[in-house]
């Protein structure tokens, strides 16, 4: 006698064709990692994954436009990749501006916003620049928010929050009973963002990084072996309806 067992229908995923618009996240955010080991395996400098990664980035966006993301929030660089060789960061400092002259028109035609966050004012200038350009280019666009962090720590972030909140405190803008978690959330550089419903992190790995460590508390996660490189619009949409199968219950029943 076979036993059924409904539950595991939910299980089957349906073919990309076969895709609904139905239940998708509002926030997504993505940890885009291993360019380094994609351009190792072909014998190429790390750069190159960089470069290659960065096309990717275009890629990603088009399929959050396309499958009504409003929130796309891209782990870029890390306060702790300045440990890299000062060549790599050198390397990663510029891409910004090239990704933004390869792409801003694109972004301007699909109405995509660009913001930041992260310690903006610790970057290069000319890194600055070019991102500032593009935030300005694009205030006033009102679909996918397209969000780099860039020199972006979670903790980092914390404690800047929070040496906001005491000289606040001091100067009594703020009143020590009346902090709770929607205030402090006010002070990160998420404010006024939702926190991400999904996360993605590329190359296997299996870990957070310092990335959003106070808005990840009740995200779905989702992990690819896929270095970020090889991220195509399928891997996404895998993502998406992987998360439509999930029951989120944020510790209720
Ligand atoms: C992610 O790829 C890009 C950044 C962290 C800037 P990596 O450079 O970390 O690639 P792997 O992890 O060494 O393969
Ligand atoms: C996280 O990747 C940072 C970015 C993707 C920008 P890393 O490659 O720096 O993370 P670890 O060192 O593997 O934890
Ligand atoms: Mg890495």
């Amino acid at each position: 006698m076979s036993i059924k067992l409904p539950f595991l229908k939910k299980k089957q995923k349906k073919p990309l064709n076969d895709f609904e618009l139905i239940n998708i996240p509002s926030h997504v955010a993505i940890i885009m990692d291993g360019n380094g080991r994609w351009a190792k395996k072909r014998g190429l400098p790390r750069i190159a994954g960089h470069k290659a990664g960065m096309d990717t980035v275009q890629t990603t966006v088009r399929a959050a436009v396309k499958y009504e993301v409003d929130v796309l929030t891209l782990f870029t660089f890390s306060t702790e990749n300045w440990k890299r060789p000062k060549l790599e960061v050198d390397f990663l400092m510029k891409l910004p501006k090239e990704f933004l002259h390869k792409y801003l028109p694109e972004l301007m035609e699909n109405n995509v916003r660009v913001e930041t966050i992260g310690d903006f004012d610790s970057l290069p200038a000319h890194t600055r620049e070019a991102v500032q350009h593009a935030k300005e280019q694009t205030k006033e666009n009102d679909g996918l928010l397209l969000n780099f962090a860039l020199n972006y720590g979670g903790r980092d972030e914390i404690i800047q929050a929070m040496k906001q909140i005491v000289t606040d405190v001091e100067q009594q803008q703020l009143s020590a009973e009346s902090l709770d978690e929607h205030v402090f959330a006010n002070y990160l550089y998420t404010k006024g963002l939702s926190d991400p419903d999904l996360l993605i992190r590329t190359s296997g790995e299996q870990r957070i990084s310092n990335f959003l460590l106070w808005q990840l508390a009740y995200s779905e996660f989702w992990f690819t072996e896929t270095y970020w490189p090889d991220f195509t619009e399928e891997k996404f949409v895998e993502a998406l309806q992987d998360y439509q199968l999930r029951k989120r219950r944020y510790g209720g029943l």
